[in-house]
């Protein structure tokens, strides 16, 4: 049974591509390392561990312990790695930037020097895979017209960003200088089930059924392109299994939308939900508030190499997908209180402070 290891599998991308390969692939088996920081979740994924336990296993630690690293590869001697551990929210990165250097940088290159090891350790495999998984961020930002392709130069803003380019940096360098056969993929704004509620979507679905306040950064003309996680899965399986070794591919949804955009659909497809009548009702509660730091203004992918090499192109549309993604929040309100933990409460009350209160 081939095996796959994944890093950070209980976050929110990873939860979807465990659940998501393990159904379409019946014959791998997949092991998931993840430190289950505040945004990771085992609870995700216990199911399976008790569903399928020879085709499911869930290791506690840190992609920084190089020992532990070095046992779980030589345990299980995986085909391929995907590499999603990483702290990911843009806003706490301002606040705290070095928990994204430890991890993101240093935790990358310590994950790329042990699986290296492994790998010549194994006579050099020529189908083993290293995919790390990254994001359009790192490009910068654009003005109104324009798309981030493979090749545009990295301009990262924000120390999350910043570190996710380093990263890319060296998992690129490797290759170079190694010939260790790693993949990048730089993907666009996911949303979907799991998704933790400090991002944009989730954080607002829970507002407006909660009645709390909207926060809107800035003019809320930022715009973003949109994938359903179900796609970036795909895509993600698509670069494992035909990618060449060295090769990076951009994934994006093709669904460019303003913030304000996206937060007033919320509020109406809410609104039909919840049977709240009155027109208009859940957009009151739309506040502008001051804009982050450093906010880029506008990400869109150029899909193109991806489509023409890999075969793959987003099959859901943002407005179905994104009325799936409330249904699943609406019916997971256990999953939602289980994750909204002390430290939640304290991000949450920090970052918003006297927004976050219940208006209607
Ligand atoms: P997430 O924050 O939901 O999950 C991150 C996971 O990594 C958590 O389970 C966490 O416990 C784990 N983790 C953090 N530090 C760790 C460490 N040192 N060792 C082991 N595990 C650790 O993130 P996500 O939104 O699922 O994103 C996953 C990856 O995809 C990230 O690398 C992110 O940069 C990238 N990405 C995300 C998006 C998006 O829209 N969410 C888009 C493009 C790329
Ligand atoms: O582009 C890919 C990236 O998308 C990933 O690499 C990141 O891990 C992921 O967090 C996401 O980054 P963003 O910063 O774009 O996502 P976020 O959900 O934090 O914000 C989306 C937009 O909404 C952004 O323009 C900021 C704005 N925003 C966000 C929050 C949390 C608000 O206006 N109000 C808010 O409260």
């Amino acid at each position: 049974m081939p095996t796959l290891l994944v890093t950070g599998g209980a976050g929110f991308i990873g939860t979807n591509f465990i659940r998501h390969l393990l159904t379409v692939r019946p014959a791998w088996r997949l092991v998931n390392l993840d430190a289950l920081t505040y945004a990771g979740n085992a609870a995700n994924l216990d199911d399976l561990a008790a569903r399928m336990p020879a085709r499911y296993r869930f290791v506690l630690g840190d992609i920084n312990d190089t020992d532990l690293l070095a046992r779980i590869l030589a345990e299980e001697k995986p085909q391929g790695v995907v590499h999603f551990a990483a702290e990911s929210h843009v806003d706490r990165s301002i606040v705290g930037p070095l928990a994204f250097v430890d991890t993101n940088i240093t935790g990358t290159a310590r994950l790329l020097m042990i699986c290296r090891e492994a790998w010549e350790h194994d006579g050099r495999p020529s189908d083993f895979r290293f995919l790390h998984v990254s994001t359009d961020e790192v490009y910068g930002s654009l003005g109104p017209t324009g798309y981030f392709t493979e090749t545009t130069a990295y301009d990262p803003s924000s120390p999350y960003s910043a570190s996710k380019a380093a990263s890319d940096h060296l998992v690129r360098a490797w290759h170079r200088t190694y010939n260790f056969p790693a993949m990048i993929t730089n993907c666009s704004n996911n949303y979907g089930p799991y998704q933790f509620p400090e991002k944009l979507i989730p954080l607002m679905i829970l507002n407006i059924i909660e009645k709390k306040e909207l926060p809107v950064y800035g003019d809320g003309g930022n715009v973003r392109d949109w994938l359903y996680v179900i796609d970036h899965c795909e895509a993600l399986t698509a670069v494992l299994e035909r990618g060449k070794a060295g090769q990076t591919y951009n994934i994006g949804g093709g669904a460019e939308r303003r913030n304000i955009d996206v937060v007033r659909q919320l509020c109406a497809l809410l609104d039909q939900r919840l049977g709240r009548t009155a027109n208009g009702q859940s957009s009151r509660l739309i506040r502008f508030v001051g804009d982050r730091p450093g906010h880029d203004r506008r990400y869109a992918i150029d899909a193109a190499k991806i489509k023409a090499e890999l075969g793959w192109a987003p099959r859901f549309q943002f407005e179905e997908a994104m009325a799936a993604t409330v249904d699943w929040y609406l019916a997971h309100r256990e999953w939602i209180e289980s994750i909204r933990s002390g430290e939640y409460r304290r991000w949450i009350a920090s970052h918003y402070g006297s927004i976050d209160s219940a208006v209607g």
